[in-house]
């Protein structure tokens, strides 16, 4: 492998085409008498229908057809409703007359335009027995429980020295303590484009457009749904809008969409309204997380304690595993305890979003280390040295390779962390006061079994694809910047493919893992692929290598015999269109006896104004521990948007359910704010860059969510130092930090 080219800042291959707008969305997808499709949803979050009036809304101009469970298209539940088919919503729409969640889909009108099928729908009128819906904390604990399992452990998991009978045991013997219980509300994933979905029939064959993140798995989902079989269903998602966790399951406006196009035998194209991605494809649990950490005078810790209380939904369970993932294993301390409670409300499903797991629990985590710095007076970098886990806790494991002291030390240095003010609220500029604050960043490294292929084509050029993805997230460029490494050749010989469930198989792009399960394969085909041609350039009678031994591959030629020929002139002198070979890669047994985790930390300034309340963020340094870096500039653009998204989470994101009618009040852009340019400050990211090899032959880890893990606590963490007011509420809104109680550590 030579190293010229990995680690280098490189363009995006597809960047041409997304600043010039020749990229086509699934929006934009051209079909030929195309109709359009437009959900209606329910007015209510549980009970059910008694009837429907459609006629105004049939007599419409252009309508075509209209779809109601009293006039349904047949559909299937999901074969299997595990991951791997992703079904994100398990019941199938217009199946039954129950409703059971707010802006649930329970139509589907479909005309020659979309305003006019805009129009129509308006025009139903739904009669419905409503019953009282469970969507507050309240009503729904009495529906808790605790999950049988959470990852591969249990819902609680006590790691206990010996002779301390419980974690509540070993606070009380802890000479300083300090609990906090952290909030959020719901949030959303919210990616500019909305999901989408055009099908296209031809005979029993459908093909379906649709901005996805893991599309094989959309294909097994609308062929289960649809009851066809998966060889009869192509899903094409060549560009994807963002993603951020919603588009990695599959969800039922697809299949609804595809079942009305095959009913009218014509392509149908539904685009969800911004207010139905807040209830048809998934969102972030509301989170109460109370954590308590005891330590000794040293700051060593002694005990950490975790409990987390998340809402889910009736319809489809989902557990955000915000302890397991986060305080379970972060720091050393002789006793460890992790809980979690869910509260099933009437709600539509939760599902994976942006770092699901850590982003909440590293808000949590990270808050309270700083909490116990500031009662230690203890440097918050220090803190987290001094309890520093070289194995995992209660496994005795090392990680694969960790480099987390490296990150808390250039991002100290780039920083300027010495030059602090660890008193709060001593700092002003003007009407603002200024602090800053620090917090580790933590993710799994995930990798699965993943298929690539490489080819050698008689024009000089080389494919390699795989049925991944890239939701803005960089792969087509990654693909081919690991292909052209292993190759030897360069970029421009590469044409990359992705996006398309007829291509080799890949796992979803979620857990931040498509690198580090398609880059392995793709170096294995590239493998493959050189040897295969070396044989058939000995075998072939035409060859201008027939017979020669000691062939040997080196950028793009074979040399032997006392000669060097490029691979296309052997392909052309042999009579072949193209040479290729398809790999599959995956982790093996060895990865048992290691953890594993990508790390960072995070470094930021914030601006506090001392009348408003309002929260500005100065600058953010951010160093990442994510193996090897393919492509600096990508992998510096996936730290900065997942810094951006911890921005949203701690200032300004937030949805409001409301307890009497289940039903999200902020629905909408202009009330779920997300980060803008104006929110977002400078953001300076570091690599360490070491290639994590026992992880995989390339030594990536995911680089995709990091970033949005601890950045949140580094910001609230920030605004205590700027004010001495500690916000454990999320968003930190201007209310929140002007009614917070300063700390008595603020000298007035
Ligand atoms: Mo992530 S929301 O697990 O892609």
């Amino acid at each position: 492998m030579s190293t010229t080219l990995l680690g280098q800042p490189q363009d995006r291959v597809d960047g041409r085409l997304k600043v010039t707008g020749r990229a086509v969305y699934t929006s934009d997808q051209p079909a030929k008498n195309v109709a359009h499709g437009y959900l209606l949803t329910s007015r209510i979050a549980k009970g059910e229908i008694r009837s429907i009036d459609v006629a105004a809304a049939t007599a419409a101009p252009g309508v075509l057809a209209v779809y109601t469970p009293f006039n349904p298209l047949k559909l299937y539940r999901p074969a299997d409703q595990s991951e791997g088919a992703n079904a994100g919503e398990p019941v199938p729409p217009l199946q039954s007359p129950k409703v059971q969640y707010y802006g649930q889909i329970i139509g589907l009108v479909v005309a020659e335009s979309f305003e006019q099928v805009r129009d129509a729908t308006a025009l139903i009128k739904v009669d419905y027995a409503p019953e009282t819906p469970a969507a507050g904390w309240e009503t729904g604990m009495a529906r808790a429980f605790a999950p049988d399992e959470i990852g591969d452990e249990k819902a609680t998991v006590a790691i206990l020295a010996e002779g301390v009978g419980s974690i509540d045991d070993a606070l009380k013997s802890s000479p300083v303590v300090v609990q906090g219980t952290y909030t959020e509300l719901i949030q959303h994933h919210n990616p500019m484009e909305p999901h989408s979905t055009l099908a296209v029939w031809d005979g029993d064959r459908v093909t379906v457009y649709e901005g996805s993140q893991f599309v094989v798995g959309l294909k097994r989902m609308l062929a289960s749904v649809l009851n066809v079989d998966d060889s009869k269903v192509r899903v094409l998602s060549h560009f994807v809008g963002g993603g951020f966790g919603c588009k990695g399951s599959s969800w039922m406006h697809s299949p609804l969409n595809a079942a009305a196009a095959r009913a009218l035998n014509r392509p149908v194209k539904t685009v969800l309204s911004r207010e139905q991605m807040f209830t048809l494809v998934g969102h972030r649990p509301a989170l109460i997380q109370t954590i308590s950490l005891g330590a000794d005078q040293s700051g060593a810790l002694q005990a950490v304690k975790h409990d987390v209380r998340a809402t889910t939904a009736v319809v489809r369970p989902f557990i955000e595993a915000a302890a397991h993932r986060t305080s379970r294993h972060l720091y050393q301390s002789a006793n460890i305890q992790v809980s979690e409670t869910v509260v099933p409300l009437d709600v539509g499903a939760p599902i994976y979003t942006r770092a699901p797991g850590h982003a909440p629990g590293m808000f949590a985590l990270e808050s309270a280390m700083d909490e116990l710095a500031v009662k230690l007076g203890i440097d918050p970098v220090e803190l987290r040295m001094k309890n520093y886990a070289q194995l995992y806790p209660g496994k005795k494991i090392p990680w694969t390779s960790k480099n987390l002291a490296d990150c808390y030390r250039i991002g100290a240095d780039k920083f300027g962390w010495s030059r602090r003010n660890p008193v709060p609220a001593s700092i002003k500029d003007g009407d603002w006061f200024v602090g800053v604050g620090m917090a580790t960043a933590l993710h799994g490294a995930n990798r699965t079994e993943a298929d690539a292929k490489i080819k050698f084509s008689a024009d000089g050029l080389v494919h390699v694809s795989s049925a991944t993805h890239d939701m803005g997230t960089g792969m087509w460029t990654a693909m081919s910047m690991i292909a052209a490494d292993a190759l030897g050749l360069p970029l421009d010989k590469i044409r990359p493919d992705l996006g398309d469930s007829d291509l080799p198989y890949a796992p979803g792009a979620g857990g931040s893992k498509s690198t580090a399960s398609v880059g392995p394969a793709i170096q294995k085909a590239a493998e493959s692929a050189k040897q295969k041609l070396i044989q058939i350039a000995i075998r072939d009678r035409k060859s201008p290598f027939h017979g020669v031994k000691d062939l040997s591959y080196e950028n793009g030629r074979l040399t032997g015999g006392g000669k060097t020929e490029d691979f296309d002139s052997i392909l052309q002198a042999i009579g072949r269109g193209s040479i290729d070979a398809t790999e599959t890669s995956a982790p093996g047994d060895e990865q048992k006896k290691y953890a594993l985790n990508s790390f960072g930390a995070h470094f930021c300034e914030v601006k506090v104004n001392r009348w408003t309340g309002e929260v500005r963020i100065q600058r953010v340094t951010t160093v990442m521990d994510i193996g090897r870096v393919v492509n600096l500039k990508t992998a510096r653009s996936q730290v900065i948007g997942g810094v951006v998204f911890g921005i949203g989470m701690a200032l300004l994101e937030g949805s409001h359910l409301e307890e009497s009618t289940g039903r999200y009040a902020n629905a909408n852009f202009a009330d779920y704010l997300v980060p803008t340019n104006a929110d977002v400050p400078a953001i300076d990211v570091h690599f360490v860059n070491k290639p994590d090899l026992i992880f995989n032959p390339l030594g990536v880890r995911g680089v995709g969510e990091i970033g949005i893990t601890g950045i949140t606590a580094a910001i609230a963490n920030a605004v205590f130092n700027a004010t001495g007011k500690r916000v454990r509420d999320f968003p930190i809104t201007p209310d929140k930090v002007l009614m917070a109680e300063a700390s008595k550590a603020v000298s007035t």
